[in-house]
């Protein structure tokens, strides 16, 4: 090859061999960094960040946090009280909230909390209407959701949206309820609602005036001028690119831009969050979250397999969405102002991950297993009509289980109608309920 005779030296003949080598070698280089970018981008859901961590390039540097405001030292934190360890010897736990943040791979986990609540006829908290139980305030209206099918006071499930609030969730749940919530990189995170949105539900058309603003380029156009998507009367709850996962975790409202480069108030909040949750799972290491959520949880494996639901496919989109940013520092840097609580968030909670799962036993181990189980399910569901049933083996990691199509067909339910059957089947619950009283 031309351009490998330029690196180990040979000389080339005249000058316009080594001219044409050289954009040769540049073309290539280019060629190769473009599809690097381009994998990284847009590579299979979980790779980019399991790349960044292996290979601490500069390529990966943008992807890490440094922080843009300046930690005080010496801070003074509020104290939170921290949840008590479970131990992972016991029956399988069946009372868990799960903090549903917006476009972090949540929908696929509320499948599997709808799934094992069925299964075993719990109570899941659900809103009267559509999927939300609240979205835009904290307070859960009692008149808004279904009653418990047994007239109890406290539910088994929560894995609908809610702002999450200690208190409210506290009328609902016992405290032994287990609290899990999830997060996810804030620009994949940020983009998939912005797209999401976009050609679902754009409240106040505030989505479509930044677009109009930025025809050209409307992705661009977000990650330099977020402010332009955004009714900044209406307030973060009103949007979904505005810090959303720390809003859904419930971030205190008022005040919001001059909070998110307050320092104090974004410390204290992720120290809320870590007192209050007895897990945080990380959306880009979806698997890995899954076992750990397993061991915490102590289910069988058969209750954490999924198949992905509500991922958005853009069709409808035109192609100035399908644009790769240009993720140069100064794009980046002005996102990360933008986005600022939801940044500290996540790579707060990553690294707390991170160090758990390592610490954790055998976990690649119970992964492995896990995730052969789940290309035989995968194949069953999808690939495999033929077959009634599949019968997966007691092994290491799991108890013998089957499959059914059913099994199959409720992994793929889409999130309104997967809501609205266990509505049904929780309202005929109550209504039997009230006549044998
Ligand atoms: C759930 O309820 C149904 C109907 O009341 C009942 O037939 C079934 O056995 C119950 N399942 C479990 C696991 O309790
Ligand atoms: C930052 O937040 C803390 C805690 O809420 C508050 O006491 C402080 O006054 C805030 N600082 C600024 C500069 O607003």
């Amino acid at each position: 090859m031309v351009s490998l005779g330029l690196l180990t030296g040979s000389s080339p003949k005249s000058p316009v061999t080594a001219v044409f080598a050289l954009s040769t070698a540049l073309l290539s280089l280019g060629i190769f960094l473009h599809i690097y970018f381009l994998h990284l981008w847009q590579g299979p859901e979980y790779t980019s960040y399991e790349m960044a961590q292996r290979h601490n390039t500069q390529h990966t540097k943008p992807m890490t946090w440094n922080s843009t405001i300046q930690v005080i030292p010496q801070i003074q934190l509020e104290e939170f009280t921290k949840r008590p360890p479970i131990p992972r010897q016991g029956p399988e736990i069946r009372q868990v909230v799960f903090a549903k943040v917006h476009k972090a791979a949540s929908s696929t986990l509320q499948n599997i909390f709808l799934r094992f609540a069925l299964d075993r006829n719990l109570s899941v908290l659900l809103p009267k209407q559509l999927t939300s139980i609240r979205e835009e305030s904290k307070e859960i209206l009692p008149q808004k959701v279904v009653p418990h099918p047994e007239g109890k006071m406290f539910y088994d499930i929560l894995c609908n949206h809610v702002l999450y609030d200690e208190q409210e969730i506290s009328k609902y749940f016992k405290d032994t309820a287990v609290r899990i919530a999830i997060v996810r990189e804030p620009l994949k995170q940020s983009l998939s609602a912005l797209k999401y949105f976009f050609s679902s539900w754009d409240k106040f058309q505030a989505l479509h005036k930044g677009f109009n603003k930025h025809k050209k380029d409307p992705i661009h156009g977000f990650l330099n001028n977020p402010q332009d998507f955004y009714v900044r009367e209406a307030g973060p709850s009103h949007s979904y690119i505005n810090n959303r996962m720390s809003v859904d975790l419930g971030f205190e409202l008022t005040d919001f831009e001059k909070s998110k480069r307050n320092e104090t108030k974004v410390k204290t909040f992720l120290h809320r969050l870590e007192a209050q949750f007895d897990a945080v799972l990380v959306a880009d290491y979806f698997d890995q979250s899954l076992i750990l959520m397993r061991r915490i949880l102590r289910w069988p494996m058969k209750a954490i397999l999924y198949l992905k639901v509500n991922v958005g496919t853009l069709k409808k989109l035109s192609s100035v969405w399908h644009k790769q940013p240009n993720l140069n520092s100064q794009t980046l840097n002005n996102f990360r102002k933008w986005d600022a609580i939801d940044f500290q968030l996540y790579h707060h909670f990553l690294d707390i991950f991170l160090k758990r799962i390592n610490k954790e036993l055998l976990f690649n181990e119970e992964l492995n297993a896990f995730r052969s189980i789940q290309m035989d399910v995968k194949y069953f569901c999808m690939y495999n009509a033929k077959a009634k049933t599949l019968d997966v083996p007691k092994g290491q990691w799991t108890d013998a289980f089957t499959l059914s199509r059913t099994d199959c067909k409720l992994m793929t339910m889409s999130e309104p109608n997967f809501v609205e059957m266990v509505r049904q089947t929780q309202t005929k619950r109550y209504e039997e309920f009230k006549r044998n009283l």
